[in-house]
C-alpha cells in the first residue's frame, strides 16, 4: 500500500469511528498528514481533555497515551505501536519514587510528564518542559523535589536561583547525545546562526544556547525571528517539520544522532491497524488515574503549552 492509500484509509476510518489522531512533533513527519493536532506534550494533554471524539489515537510514546487516558477516562485511547516507550520515564518506578520522597520528607515533588501514571500519582504537581519554571514558581516554596529529568531540573534551578531543586538522577538518552562541541562546530560553520536548545540537554549544552525552550517554544521563536540558520538541538522530527514549513530559512540538526527511536516506532501502517482493530488500548488503574489526574489538573490550571491545529 502506498502512503497516499494509507492516508486515505486512515482518514475514512477516523470519520467512521469518530476518532482523532494526536501527534507529537518528534513523530515521523508523514504522520502529520493524518493528525488532527500536532504539538508538544502539554498542548496535546490539554487537547485530550477537551475532545469529544470516542477514540484518541496517540501518535507519541506510552506516557503520553496514559496521560490522555487519565484526562479522558471514558474514551478509548490507543497507542499504535507498543514499542513506543520513553527511556527517561522508565528510569523511575513506583518503588524508586517512594524512596526518593522518603529520603527528602515534607518537600513537594514536581514530576515531569515524561513519567508513568504510577509516578505521577505520587507527586504534588506535574510539569512539562514548556511550563516547568512556572510550575515550580507557583508552589511558592524554597525547596522542591524534581523527577525524573535532572537536566530539566538544572534548567529550572538556573532560572529560579532562590529555590533549591533536588533532582532525581534521570535523563533523556536522546538529548544526552548532544555535546557542547557539536554546537561550537556548527556555529563556526554557519556564521549568522542561533542555537535553539531543549532543556532536556545537559547544562554545558544549555549554556551555549541562544534560546532554550520546549519544542513548541522553539517553533514560536523561529516564527518570530529572522536568522539565516537555526541550529536545532532537539529531536530530528522538529527539523523535518521546520524544513517542510519554512522554505526560506535554513535549519540544521546539531548532529545526526539526535533521533528518538521510541518516537519513530509509530508508522502510518501502525496507525491504520490501530484504527481498524482498535489496538493497543491503554488503560490506567482507577485509583492511580484519580491521583495522577489531580497532579495533571494542577499543572493544566497554570498557563503555557500550545498546539497547531491541522
Ligand atoms: P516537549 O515537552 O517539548 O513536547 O518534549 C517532550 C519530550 O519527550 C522531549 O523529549
Ligand atoms: Fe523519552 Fe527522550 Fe524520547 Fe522524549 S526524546 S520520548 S524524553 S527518550
Amino acid at each position: 500500500m502506498t502512503n497516499s492509500q494509507l492516508i486515505e484509509e486512515i482518514k475514512a476510518l477516523k470519520k467512521e469511528k469518530n476518532a482523532i489522531i494526536l501527534a507529537h512533533c518528534y513523530q515521523n513527519a508523514e504522520i502529520d498528514e493524518v493528525a488532527d493536532f500536532v504539538g508538544d506534550s502539554l498542548g496535546l494533554s490539554k487537547l485530550a481533555s477537551k475532545t469529544d471524539a470516542d477514540i484518541i489515537v496517540f501518535a507519541g510514546v506510552y506516557f503520553m497515551a496514559e496521560t490522555a487516558k487519565i484526562l479522558s477516562p471514558n474514551k478509548k485511547v490507543l497507542l499504535p505501536n507498543l514499542k513506543s516507550g520513553c527511556n527517561m520515564a522508565d528510569m523511575i518506578d513506583l518503588r524508586m519514587v517512594k524512596e526518593f520522597k522518603a529520603k527528602h520528607p515534607d518537600i513537594p515533588l514536581v514530576c515531569y510528564v515524561n513519567s508513568t501514571a504510577e509516578v505521577k500519582a505520587e507527586c504534588d504537581i506535574c510539569c512539562t518542559s514548556a511550563n516547568a519554571i512556572e510550575v515550580v514558581k507557583s508552589l511558592g516554596v524554597n525547596k522542591v523535589l524534581f523527577a525524573p529529568d535532572c537536566y530539566l531540573g538544572s534548567w529550572v534551578q538556573y532560572n529560579l536561583p532562590d529555590v533549591e531543586i533536588i533532582s532525581y538522577p534521570g535523563y533523556c538518552p536522546t538529548h544526552l547525545r548532544i555535546a557542547p562541541d557539536d554546537i561550537i562546530k556548527m556555529k563556526e560553520k554557519y556564521k549568522n546562526s542561533v542555537a535553539l536548545v531543549h532543556p532536556e540537554c545537559r547544562k554545558e549544552v544549555v549554556k551555549l544556547a541562544d534560546f532554550t525552550g520546549s519544542t513548541t517554544q522553539i517553533f514560536d521563536y523561529i516564527k518570530k525571528t529572522d536568522f539565516e540558520t537555526y541550529i536545532i538541538c532537539t529531536e530530528k522530527g522538529v527539523v523535518d517539520r521546520l524544513k517542510r514549513d519554512y522554505k526560506t530559512k535554513n535549519f540544521v540538526l546539531v548532529n545526526d544522532k539526535v533521533i528518538c527511536h521510541n518516537m519513530k516506532q509509530n508508522t502510518l501502517h501502525d496507525i491504520l491497524n490501530s484504527l481498524k482493530y482498535e489496538n493497543y488500548e491503554v488503560n490506567v488503574e482507577e485509583s492511580v488515574a484519580k491521583r495522577a489526574l489531580k497532579s495533571i489538573d494542577k499543572m493544566i490550571s497554570i498557563k503555557g503549552g500550545k498546539v497547531s491545529v491541522n
